[in-house]
């Protein structure tokens, strides 16, 4: 099963990041515990601070991957091009979201992602990403 994960703008400085927020644990530290974990999983990560990066990578891979986790941090918020990407391709994708956004800023209450997306994992820190894994495993 080739499953990605796509992570957005500042996500690069998870571990330094706003830690009572985002947590302690740099994302490469924690993907690298999760590969571990599934190792019957292709698994692998990409990040990008440049909207159409991410669109970019979005549609190289909405084509022949199993599943997108896709954490489109701020760009969750203001990006149709993201939104449309989503809806686009073929591949399910799964929004996640480390930080319970409906608990924060109103415009962090606003997504377009979520209208495309398989479904939405929000609120569970770092382990919002293995639960969208699992949404993937579990038949
Ligand atoms: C985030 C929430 C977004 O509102 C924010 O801009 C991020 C991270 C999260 O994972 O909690 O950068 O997507």
């Amino acid at each position: 099963m080739k499953i990605i994960i796509i992570n957005g703008p500042n996500l690069n400085l998870l571990g330094k990041r706003e830690t009572d927020i985002y947590g302690s644990l740099s994302f490469e530290e924690f993907f690298q515990k999760l590969k571990t974990e599934h190792p019957d999983i292709e698994l692998t990560y990409f990040q990008s601070n440049i909207e159409g990066e991410l669109i970019d990578k979005i549609q190289e891979v909405g084509f022949s991957h199993d599943g997108i986790i896709l954490n489109a941090a701020a760009y969750t918020h203001t990006s149709v091009g993201i939104g449309d990407a989503v809806k686009a391709v073929e591949t399910p994708v799964i929004e996640v979201h480390i930080s319970n956004t409906f608990a924060r800023e109103e415009f962090r209450h606003q997504s377009y992602i979520s209208e495309g997306a398989k479904g939405v994992i929000l609120g569970f820190g770092l382990k919002s990403y293995e639960l969208a894994l699992q949404s993937f495993i579990i038949p």
